[in-house]
C-alpha cells in the first residue's frame, strides 16, 4: 500500500492518532492543519493525494468547502468525513454533496481503516485514469497533430489545465491558437462557460463596457444594467484574442481585474469577485510592443504566467499529412461522400509548401481542391499555382537530401524541375535560376551527353 493520504484536521491529537493508524498499514501520510493548508495541496499536482480525511469544524476552510475544492480539482478523490457529535448534521450534508462516508468520534482503528480500504476501492478505477492523464498528456479533442512539438504542446495545455494561472498563447496566424484555448479550457475540467473576446474587433469605447459590463447609469443609452464578459465567464475561461490590439486606456484596468479577481461594471461603486481564468492569445510579438511602449509591461508579465507557443505548420511538416487526412475526412462527412485518395505527388507537394497561413490555409487548400477534384483522388493540378510551384523546388530539394544527392546531381535535377515547370521555355527556365541563356544551354547539352534519352 503506498496510496497518499491527506489528512486535514486542526486538533494535533486527533492528527496523531490517525496518522499511526494508516501509517502503521502503509500508508503515506500527508497532513495539513487547516482547511487552507489542505486545499493547497489538493491542487499540487506533483504527488497528488488518493484520499482525504477531514474533519468538519476547522477554522477558515470549513470540511464542506475542501469538499467543495476536492470534487472541483479531484473528482477522483474520495473524501472520509470525521465527525464529532455536534457536527453529524453538516457530515450528513457532506455525503449528500459527494463525501464518500462519515466516521463518528471516537472510532476504532479498525472501522476506520476499513472506510479507507473501501474508499480506495471504490475509486481505484478513477484515480488510474486521472494518474493516466496526468502521466500522458494525450492530445486534446479535434487537435491533429504528433509530432514532437505538438507533443511538447500537448504536455504544455495539460500543465496549464491543472493550473488556474492566466496563458499567453503566441503564435503564427492560423496555427491554432482559438483550439489551444478551448483545449485549455476543456481539459480543465470547468463548468463554466468558454468566453471568446476578439479585442480587435470591438470599438475601443465600448470595450470596457463590454468586458466589464456598466450600470444603468454609466452612459447616456445605457438604461439597463449589464454584465460584462468577464462575469459571464465565471467559473470558467475568457479568451482574450488579439490582446495586442488591447488599447492602452483598458489596459490598466484589465490588469486589476487580474490582480484583484473582481470586477468594477463601468458606472459603478463596487466590485464584485469573480473566478475567472484567463487565456490571451496574439500573433504579435508582445515583448516588442512592451519595449515601443504600446503594452504596457506590467500587463504583459500579469498575462504571461504560463506561455505557450504553437509552433508554425512548416516547424512541423511531419503533421502534414495527417492534417490533410483529417481535413479530407471532414469535409466528406460534410458532404456525405466516401473521402477522396490523396495521391502521393500531392502528398509530397503539400508536404514541401512553406503553408504562410498554417493550419487554416491548408484546411481552405484541401476545401477547394476537393470541390475542384474530378476524378477518384487529389492530384496536385488540383490545387492552386503557388502552392504547387512554391512546392515542387522545395520537395525536390527534400528528396535531394534524403538520397544524398551531390550538389551537380541536384542543381541537375533542379534545372530539369524548372524546365517542367516553365513547360520548356527555356527563356523563362534561365530567368527563374538567374543564369543566361547561354549557361542554361551548356548545362542541357552536358545532360544530354550524360543521358541521350532526355528530350527538353
Ligand atoms: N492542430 C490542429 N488540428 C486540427 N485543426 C486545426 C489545428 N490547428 C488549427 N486547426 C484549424 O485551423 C483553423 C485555424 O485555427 P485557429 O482559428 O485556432 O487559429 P488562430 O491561431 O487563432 O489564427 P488567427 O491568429 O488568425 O486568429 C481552425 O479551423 C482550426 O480548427
Ligand atoms: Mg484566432
Amino acid at each position: 500500500m503506498n496510496e497518499r493520504v491527506l489528512i486535514a484536521e486542526d486538533d494535533a491529537d486527533m492528527r496523531d492518532l490517525l496518522q499511526e493508524d494508516l501509517e502503521s498499514v502503509g500508508y503515506k501520510i500527508v497532513i495539513a492543519v487547516d482547511g487552507e493548508a489542505a486545499r493547497e495541496r489538493i491542487k499540487f499536482e506533483r504527488e497528488p493525494v488518493d484520499l482525504v480525511i477531514t474533519d468538519v469544524r476547522m477554522p477558515g476552510l470549513k470540511g464542506d468547502m475542501l469538499l467543495q475544492t476536492v470534487r472541483e480539482h479531484r473528482a477522483e478523490v474520495p473524501v472520509i468525513v470525521i465527525t464529532g457529535f455536534g457536527t453529524v448534521e453538516q457530515a450528513v450534508q457532506m455525503i449528500k454533496a459527494g463525501a464518500f462516508q462519515y466516521l463518528t468520534k471516537p472510532f476504532e482503528t479498525a472501522e476506520l481503516l476499513q472506510a479507507v480500504d473501501n474508499a480506495l476501492k471504490a475509486s481505484a478505477p478513477q484515480r488510474e485514469q486521472a494518474r493516466l492523464r496526468r502521466e500522458l498528456p494525450a492530445a486534446p479533442a479535434r487537435i491533429i497533430g504528433a509530432s514532437r512539438p505538438m507533443r511538447e504542446l500537448f504536455e504544455l495545455i495539460a500543465r496549464a489545465a491543472r493550473n488556474a494561472s492566466t496563458v499567453l498563447l503566441t503564435g503564427e496566424s492560423g496555427t491554432g491558437k482559438e483550439l489551444v484555448a478551448r483545449a485549455v479550457h476543456e481539459s480543465s475540467g470547468k463548468r463554466g462557460a468558454f468566453v471568446p473576446v476578439n479585442c480587435a474587433a470591438i470599438p475601443a469605447d465600448l470595450l470596457e463596457a463590454e468586458l466589464f459590463g456598466h450600470t444603468g447609469q454609466a452612459f447616456t443609452g445605457a438604461r439597463q444594467a449589464r454584465p460584462g464578459l468577464f462575469e459571464a465567464a465565471e467559473g470558467g475561461t475568457i479568451f482574450l484574442d488579439e490582446i495586442g490590439e488591447l488599447p492602452m486606456a483598458v489596459q490598466p484596468k484589465l490588469l486589476r481585474v487580474l490582480q484583484e479577481g473582481a470586477v468594477r461594471r463601468v458606472g459603478a461603486d463596487h466590485e464584485r469577485e469573480i473566478k475567472v481564468r484567463a487565456v490571451a492569445a496574439t500573433n504579435r510579438d508582445l515583448e516588442s510592443e512592451v519595449r515601443a511602449g504600446r503594452f504596457r509591461e506590467d500587463l504583459y508579465w500579469r498575462l504571461n504566467v504560463i506561455h505557450i507557443r504553437i509552433p508554425s505548420l512548416r516547424e512541423r511538416r511531419f503533421d502534414i499529412p495527417l492534417l490533410v487526412e483529417h481535413f479530407v475526412t471532414k469535409a466528406s462527412e460534410t458532404s456525405n461522400l466516401p473521402p477522396l485518395e490523396v495521391t502521393t505527388e500531392a502528398l509530397a507537394m503539400l508536404t514541401a509548401y512553406d503553408w504562410p497561413g498554417n493550419v487554416r490555409e491548408l484546411e481552405n487548400a484541401i476545401e477547394r481542391a476537393l470541390a475542384m477534384a474530378d476524378g477518384a483522388a487529389l492530384q496536385p493540378s488540383d490545387f492552386p499555382e503557388r502552392i504547387r510551384t512554391g512546392g515542387a523546388t522545395a520537395a525536390l530539394i527534400a528528396r535531394g537530401s534524403e538520397r544524398r544527392l551531390t550538389l551537380r546531381e541536384l542543381e541537375r535535377e533542379y534545372i530539369l524541375e524548372i524546365l517542367r515547370e516553365t513547360s520548356g521555355n527555356k527563356l523563362r527556365a534561365a530567368e527563374a535560376l538567374g543564369v543566361d541563356r547561354k549557361t542554361l544551354y551548356r548545362k542541357l547539352d552536358e545532360y544530354r551527353a550524360e543521358d541521350p534519352t532526355l528530350s527538353f
